[in-house]
């Protein structure tokens, strides 16, 4: 006989989809991606983020999260942390194919590539979770169409903490972009606490030269480089301060710049 109860599936709020989990990737014991269904309505660019999380007694327990997955995919994709005590993740990071979880069906955020200078060499400087946004954008043509070069920057900890590492590499054989990804992607990772070829942070890679040195390339110039920046509140500042230093502005969805930052959704 029917329950009098009220099912998750009735009390998720209007401005929430309800999707099902697809699939879980646990990259190591703090980090973990995954897939889930996706509304035909549900729209966004490269770059955006939102609210995500579970229905927890009756409300919903949501963090903001970049779009993992490029646009036009069937799936969306996230990439977390996971917090032991964290009221999010602490559950978030035991979902697996079948479970629900909540989709907010409003995207935001302003680091989308229209909001750039158009040419020129782009720089997707990420540490952690970081590189989630980027992940969107590297999977989309559009940047390919759009930018001379594309230099992606990933800081983490450990080794096993850089995540999408062998599709990035993979990218230029891809079947879909690979012709027009040719020679124009550069990825260059580096680990700061354990022995790897690269082992120091992106901002003293940036102010030693040793980035520039390693791939041949100019040093940051407003004229010809744009930037991207998606870390944690130190790891922007700092490379804020780099780059307004050297000139670059800070673009908007009202006004095109030569770098955009936004936070990386390290949540709870
Ligand atoms: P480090 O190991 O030297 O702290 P986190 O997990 O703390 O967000 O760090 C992710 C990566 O970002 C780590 O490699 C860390 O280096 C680096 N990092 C942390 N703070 C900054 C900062 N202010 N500027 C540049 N890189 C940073």
């Amino acid at each position: 006989t029917p329950t009098t109860s009220t099912s998750p599936v009735d009390s998720v709020p209007p401005n929430y989809y309800l999707e099902h989990v697809e699939s879980v990737h646990h990259w190591t014991d703090s980090l973990f991606s995954f897939r889930c269904t996706r509304n035909a309505a549900f729209r966004f660019e490269a770059g955006q983020f939102t609210m995500i999380g579970l229905m927890a007694n009756g409300k919903p327990l949501v963090r903001a999260y970049s779009l993992v997955n490029a646009p036009w995919e069937e799936s969306l994709e996230f990439l977390s942390i996971k917090v032991e005590n964290g009221p999010l993740t602490s559950r978030l990071q035991h979902i697996a194919p079948g479970d629900p979880v909540v989709i907010g069906k409003r995207p935001v955020g302003t680091l989308v590539i229209g909001n750039l200078e158009q040419g020129g060499t782009l720089w997707l400087l990420a540490t952690g979770t970081g590189l989630a946004p980027f992940m969107s954008i590297l999977r989309t043509p559009d940047v390919y169409e759009r930018f001379d070069r594309i230099v992606v920057s990933h800081t983490v900890r450990t080794v096993a903490e850089l995540a999408y590492r062998d599709e990035i590499l993979a990218l230029p054989k891809n079947e879909l972009l690979g012709e027009l990804i040719g020679d124009k992607l550069i990825y260059y990772p580096a680990v700061t606490r354990e022995p790897f070829p690269v082992n120091d942070r992106i901002t003293t890679l940036i102010t030693n030269g040793r980035i520039f040195r390693d791939l041949g390339l100019p040093a940051l110039d407003p004229v010809r480089d744009r930037v991207m920046l998606c870390g944690s509140e130190a790891m922007n500042a700092d490379c804020q301060k780099l780059l307004e230093e050297r000139g670059f502005t800070e673009g908007s969805s009202g006004e095109r710049g030569t770098y955009l930052l936004e936070k990386a959704f390290v949540t709870k």
